[in-house]
Protein backbone atom coordinates (compact mmCIF):
# COMPACT_ATOMS: atom_id res chain seq x y z
CA UNK A 1 0.00 0.00 0.00
CA UNK A 2 2.50 2.14 0.51
CA UNK A 3 4.06 3.66 -2.56
CA UNK A 4 7.47 3.98 -1.76
CA UNK A 5 8.03 0.94 0.15
CA UNK A 6 6.40 -0.84 -2.76
CA UNK A 7 8.43 0.79 -5.06
CA UNK A 8 11.60 -0.19 -3.48
CA UNK A 9 10.80 -4.00 -3.41
CA UNK A 10 9.47 -4.23 -6.59
CA UNK A 11 12.01 -1.56 -8.22
CA UNK A 12 9.30 -0.32 -10.45
CA UNK A 13 8.47 3.71 -10.53
CA UNK A 14 6.79 4.05 -13.42
CA UNK A 15 4.44 7.43 -14.26
CA UNK A 16 0.91 6.29 -13.72
CA UNK A 17 -1.45 6.85 -17.14
CA UNK A 18 -4.67 5.91 -16.82
CA UNK A 19 -6.00 3.91 -19.66
CA UNK A 20 -2.26 2.86 -20.37
CA UNK A 21 -1.31 0.50 -18.06
CA UNK A 22 0.88 -0.94 -20.64
CA UNK A 23 3.43 1.70 -19.02
CA UNK A 24 2.74 0.79 -15.95
CA UNK A 25 5.10 -1.46 -14.09
CA UNK A 26 7.18 -2.33 -17.41
CA UNK A 27 10.64 -3.55 -16.12
CA UNK A 28 13.62 -3.44 -17.55
CA UNK A 29 15.80 -7.15 -17.41
CA UNK A 30 15.46 -10.03 -19.24
CA UNK A 31 14.62 -12.50 -16.24
CA UNK A 32 12.81 -15.54 -18.07
CA UNK A 33 9.55 -16.85 -16.86
CA UNK A 34 8.84 -20.39 -17.03
CA UNK A 35 10.40 -19.92 -20.60
CA UNK A 36 8.95 -16.74 -21.43
CA UNK A 37 11.02 -13.45 -21.26
CA UNK A 38 10.09 -11.25 -18.57
CA UNK A 39 9.34 -8.56 -20.96
CA UNK A 40 7.21 -10.06 -22.55
CA UNK A 41 4.93 -12.25 -19.60
CA UNK A 42 4.10 -9.61 -18.16
CA UNK A 43 2.05 -7.76 -20.93
CA UNK A 44 0.27 -10.87 -21.45
CA UNK A 45 -1.32 -10.89 -17.79
CA UNK A 46 -3.00 -7.30 -18.89
CA UNK A 47 -6.26 -8.06 -18.12
CA UNK A 48 -8.81 -9.04 -20.78
CA UNK A 49 -11.09 -5.80 -21.83
CA UNK A 50 -11.10 -2.68 -21.90
CA UNK A 51 -9.63 -0.24 -18.69
CA UNK A 52 -12.99 -0.40 -16.74
CA UNK A 53 -13.24 -4.11 -17.16
CA UNK A 54 -13.36 -6.49 -14.45
CA UNK A 55 -13.20 -10.30 -15.65
CA UNK A 56 -11.77 -12.56 -13.13
CA UNK A 57 -8.83 -15.04 -13.39
CA UNK A 58 -9.79 -18.79 -13.33
CA UNK A 59 -7.68 -21.02 -11.50
CA UNK A 60 -8.47 -24.94 -11.12
CA UNK A 61 -9.25 -26.41 -8.00
CA UNK A 62 -6.21 -28.81 -8.25
CA UNK A 63 -3.66 -25.63 -8.24
CA UNK A 64 -5.67 -24.19 -5.79
CA UNK A 65 -5.00 -27.56 -3.13
CA UNK A 66 -1.67 -27.96 -4.56
CA UNK A 67 -0.56 -24.49 -3.48
CA UNK A 68 -1.20 -25.24 0.36
CA UNK A 69 1.53 -28.13 -0.02
CA UNK A 70 4.22 -25.57 0.17
CA UNK A 71 3.10 -23.36 2.99
CA UNK A 72 1.40 -23.12 6.12
CA UNK A 73 -2.09 -24.31 5.73
CA UNK A 74 -2.72 -24.75 9.29
CA UNK A 75 -1.22 -23.24 11.89
CA UNK A 76 -2.20 -23.86 15.59
CA UNK A 77 -5.44 -25.58 14.73
CA UNK A 78 -6.39 -22.46 12.05
CA UNK A 79 -6.92 -23.86 8.57
CA UNK A 80 -6.12 -20.90 5.79
CA UNK A 81 -9.06 -23.04 3.84
CA UNK A 82 -11.88 -23.12 7.05
CA UNK A 83 -11.04 -19.18 7.09
CA UNK A 84 -12.28 -19.21 2.95
CA UNK A 85 -8.23 -19.04 1.55
CA UNK A 86 -8.26 -20.73 -1.15
CA UNK A 87 -4.45 -20.90 -2.30
CA UNK A 88 -1.22 -19.09 -1.37
CA UNK A 89 0.70 -18.39 -3.83
CA UNK A 90 4.50 -17.81 -3.60
CA UNK A 91 7.72 -17.23 -5.74
CA UNK A 92 7.95 -20.71 -6.64
CA UNK A 93 3.84 -21.03 -7.24
CA UNK A 94 3.18 -21.94 -10.80
CA UNK A 95 2.61 -19.09 -13.39
CA UNK A 96 -0.84 -19.10 -13.58
CA UNK A 97 -1.28 -18.71 -9.91
CA UNK A 98 1.08 -15.48 -10.27
CA UNK A 99 -0.97 -14.40 -12.98
CA UNK A 100 -4.16 -14.30 -11.36
CA UNK A 101 -2.46 -12.25 -8.01
CA UNK A 102 -1.22 -10.07 -10.81
CA UNK A 103 -4.43 -9.56 -12.38
CA UNK A 104 -6.04 -8.74 -9.73
CA UNK A 105 -3.17 -6.65 -8.31
CA UNK A 106 -4.35 -4.60 -11.68
CA UNK A 107 -7.62 -3.71 -10.57
CA UNK A 108 -6.56 -2.96 -6.98
CA UNK A 109 -4.26 -0.31 -9.32
CA UNK A 110 -6.88 1.16 -11.40
CA UNK A 111 -9.29 1.53 -8.63
CA UNK A 112 -7.35 2.88 -5.75
CA UNK A 113 -5.80 5.21 -8.51
CA UNK A 114 -2.06 4.00 -7.72
CA UNK A 115 1.32 4.96 -9.42
CA UNK A 116 2.52 1.35 -10.11
CA UNK A 117 1.61 -2.13 -10.10
CA UNK A 118 1.91 -3.17 -6.89
CA UNK A 119 2.60 -6.91 -7.71
CA UNK A 120 4.21 -8.84 -10.66
CA UNK A 121 4.18 -12.52 -11.38
CA UNK A 122 7.69 -11.69 -12.27
CA UNK A 123 9.43 -9.61 -10.25
CA UNK A 124 12.88 -8.13 -10.37
CA UNK A 125 15.20 -10.57 -7.99
CA UNK A 126 11.91 -12.28 -6.55
CA UNK A 127 10.61 -11.53 -3.25
CA UNK A 128 11.16 -15.02 -2.02
CA UNK A 129 9.58 -13.83 1.53
CA UNK A 130 6.19 -12.42 0.44
CA UNK A 131 3.06 -14.24 0.48
CA UNK A 132 -0.19 -13.51 -1.41
CA UNK A 133 -3.14 -15.28 -0.95
CA UNK A 134 -6.48 -15.93 -3.42
CA UNK A 135 -10.21 -15.52 -2.51
CA UNK A 136 -11.95 -17.86 -4.88
CA UNK A 137 -16.04 -18.59 -5.95
CA UNK A 138 -16.70 -22.00 -3.54
CA UNK A 139 -17.70 -24.18 -6.46
CA UNK A 140 -15.61 -25.08 -9.82
CA UNK A 141 -17.98 -23.36 -12.65
CA UNK A 142 -17.11 -26.41 -15.39
CA UNK A 143 -16.40 -30.01 -15.02
CA UNK A 144 -12.74 -29.22 -15.65
CA UNK A 145 -12.64 -27.65 -11.81
CA UNK A 146 -12.50 -23.94 -12.89
CA UNK A 147 -12.77 -21.50 -10.31
CA UNK A 148 -13.12 -17.87 -10.49
CA UNK A 149 -10.58 -15.79 -8.35
CA UNK A 150 -12.86 -12.96 -6.73
CA UNK A 151 -9.81 -11.59 -4.48
CA UNK A 152 -6.44 -11.41 -3.58
CA UNK A 153 -3.90 -9.70 -0.86
CA UNK A 154 -0.42 -9.72 -0.56
CA UNK A 155 1.98 -9.87 1.99
CA UNK A 156 5.44 -8.88 2.23
CA UNK A 157 8.78 -9.03 4.68
CA UNK A 158 9.32 -5.69 5.84
CA UNK A 159 12.05 -4.27 7.80
CA UNK A 160 11.33 -1.08 10.40
CA UNK A 161 13.33 0.74 12.58
CA UNK A 162 11.67 0.57 15.66
CA UNK A 163 9.98 -2.91 15.28
CA UNK A 164 12.98 -4.50 13.17
CA UNK A 165 11.54 -7.19 10.50
CA UNK A 166 7.56 -8.01 10.29
CA UNK A 167 5.32 -8.66 7.76
CA UNK A 168 3.02 -6.23 7.04
CA UNK A 169 -0.30 -6.67 4.69
CA UNK A 170 0.62 -4.96 1.38
CA UNK A 171 -2.31 -4.67 -0.72
CA UNK A 172 -5.99 -6.30 -0.51
CA UNK A 173 -8.84 -6.38 -3.36
CA UNK A 174 -11.97 -8.11 -3.33
CA UNK A 175 -14.43 -7.82 -6.16
CA UNK A 176 -17.18 -5.60 -5.98
CA UNK A 177 -19.64 -8.07 -6.02
CA UNK A 178 -18.32 -10.02 -2.81
CA UNK A 179 -17.51 -6.64 -0.64
CA UNK A 180 -19.18 -6.93 2.38
CA UNK A 181 -19.72 -10.47 2.56
CA UNK A 182 -16.70 -10.97 4.68
CA UNK A 183 -13.81 -12.33 2.96
CA UNK A 184 -11.34 -10.44 4.61
CA UNK A 185 -12.87 -10.72 8.40
CA UNK A 186 -12.82 -14.73 7.79
CA UNK A 187 -9.48 -15.20 6.69
CA UNK A 188 -7.98 -12.46 9.39
CA UNK A 189 -7.89 -14.64 12.39
CA UNK A 190 -5.45 -17.24 9.82
CA UNK A 191 -3.53 -13.72 8.85
CA UNK A 192 -3.00 -12.70 12.47
CA UNK A 193 -1.74 -16.25 12.96
CA UNK A 194 0.20 -16.54 9.85
CA UNK A 195 2.16 -13.15 10.40
CA UNK A 196 1.90 -12.07 13.99
CA UNK A 197 2.16 -8.85 14.61
CA UNK A 198 1.84 -7.87 10.91
CA UNK A 199 1.42 -4.13 9.87
CA UNK A 200 -1.16 -2.99 7.14
CA UNK A 201 0.73 -0.53 5.31
CA UNK A 202 -0.68 2.81 4.19
CA UNK A 203 -2.45 4.47 2.44
CA UNK A 204 -5.71 3.11 3.92
CA UNK A 205 -9.06 3.32 1.87
CA UNK A 206 -11.95 4.56 3.64
CA UNK A 207 -13.44 0.83 3.68
CA UNK A 208 -10.29 -0.71 5.03
CA UNK A 209 -10.39 2.14 7.60
CA UNK A 210 -13.49 0.94 8.82
CA UNK A 211 -12.49 -2.45 8.73
CA UNK A 212 -9.58 -2.42 10.79
CA UNK A 213 -10.91 0.34 13.49
CA UNK A 214 -14.51 -1.46 13.57
CA UNK A 215 -13.53 -5.45 13.28
CA UNK A 216 -9.87 -6.17 14.48
CA UNK A 217 -7.91 -5.42 17.59
CA UNK A 218 -5.33 -3.58 15.05
CA UNK A 219 -5.14 -0.39 17.36
CA UNK A 220 -4.01 -1.92 19.99
CA UNK A 221 -1.15 -3.53 17.84
CA UNK A 222 -0.08 -0.16 17.01
CA UNK A 223 -0.46 1.11 20.69
CA UNK A 224 1.97 -0.96 21.53
CA UNK A 225 4.90 -0.01 19.04
CA UNK A 226 3.77 3.74 20.25
CA UNK A 227 2.10 4.58 17.36
CA UNK A 228 -1.31 6.50 17.65
CA UNK A 229 -4.25 4.79 16.83
CA UNK A 230 -6.55 4.69 13.82
CA UNK A 231 -9.58 6.97 14.43
CA UNK A 232 -12.53 6.02 11.96
CA UNK A 233 -12.07 8.73 9.38
CA UNK A 234 -8.70 10.95 9.60
CA UNK A 235 -9.07 13.67 6.73
CA UNK A 236 -12.35 14.60 5.32
CA UNK A 237 -12.13 12.35 2.69
CA UNK A 238 -11.67 9.20 4.97
CA UNK A 239 -8.10 8.35 2.93
CA UNK A 240 -5.20 9.12 5.10
CA UNK A 241 -1.64 9.78 3.51
CA UNK A 242 -0.35 9.95 7.02
CA UNK A 243 1.53 6.68 8.15
CA UNK A 244 0.41 5.32 11.55
CA UNK A 245 3.10 2.89 11.63
CA UNK A 246 6.70 2.68 12.48
CA UNK A 247 9.08 3.92 9.64
CA UNK A 248 10.16 1.20 7.66
CA UNK A 249 14.11 1.49 7.37
C1 LIG B 1 -11.47 -3.09 2.00
C2 LIG B 1 -11.91 -4.47 1.53
C3 LIG B 1 -10.64 -5.30 1.22
C4 LIG B 1 -12.73 -5.15 2.63
O1 LIG B 1 -12.94 -6.50 2.29
P1 LIG B 1 -14.37 -7.19 2.52
O2 LIG B 1 -14.18 -8.66 2.35
O3 LIG B 1 -15.37 -6.51 1.68
O4 LIG B 1 -14.61 -6.85 4.05
P2 LIG B 1 -15.60 -7.62 5.04
O5 LIG B 1 -16.84 -8.04 4.34
O6 LIG B 1 -14.83 -8.70 5.71
O7 LIG B 1 -15.92 -6.41 6.03
C5 LIG B 1 -16.19 -6.63 7.37
C6 LIG B 1 -16.51 -5.33 8.04
O8 LIG B 1 -15.58 -4.29 7.71
C7 LIG B 1 -16.25 -3.02 7.67
N1 LIG B 1 -16.30 -2.54 6.28
C8 LIG B 1 -15.78 -3.14 5.20
N2 LIG B 1 -16.00 -2.37 4.10
C9 LIG B 1 -16.68 -1.29 4.51
C10 LIG B 1 -17.21 -0.15 3.86
N3 LIG B 1 -17.08 0.01 2.51
N4 LIG B 1 -17.85 0.78 4.59
C11 LIG B 1 -17.98 0.63 5.92
N5 LIG B 1 -17.53 -0.44 6.61
C12 LIG B 1 -16.88 -1.38 5.92
C13 LIG B 1 -17.66 -3.31 8.17
O9 LIG B 1 -17.60 -3.19 9.57
C14 LIG B 1 -17.85 -4.74 7.74
O10 LIG B 1 -18.82 -5.40 8.49
P3 LIG B 1 -20.38 -5.29 8.03
O11 LIG B 1 -20.42 -5.50 6.55
O12 LIG B 1 -21.03 -6.39 8.82
O13 LIG B 1 -20.81 -3.92 8.44
C15 LIG B 1 -12.79 -4.38 0.24
O14 LIG B 1 -13.82 -3.47 0.49
C16 LIG B 1 -12.03 -3.91 -0.99
O15 LIG B 1 -11.47 -4.72 -1.72
N6 LIG B 1 -12.05 -2.58 -1.27
C17 LIG B 1 -11.35 -2.01 -2.43
C18 LIG B 1 -9.86 -2.09 -2.29
C19 LIG B 1 -9.39 -1.50 -0.98
O16 LIG B 1 -9.90 -0.51 -0.48
N7 LIG B 1 -8.33 -2.15 -0.44
C20 LIG B 1 -7.71 -1.72 0.80
C21 LIG B 1 -6.66 -0.70 0.46
S1 LIG B 1 -6.00 0.04 1.91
Amino acid sequence: MSPIIAERNIGQNVPHHRRSDAQVGVPSGGIMADGMPRVAAIPANFPPGGYYCIQPPIITVQLAENAWLQDNECIDGISAQEHGLSAVVQASSSLRLRRAVQQIAHYFHRELQYDFLQYCAVEDGRDVDHRAYLWTDDYPYDDKGSLEVLGACCFRLRDYKEVGERYALQWVWIHPYKRRGGFLKKAWPYFEKRFPGFVVETPLSPAMRKFLVYNTSYNDLLISVGAPPLLDSDTPSGRSNSSPLPNPK
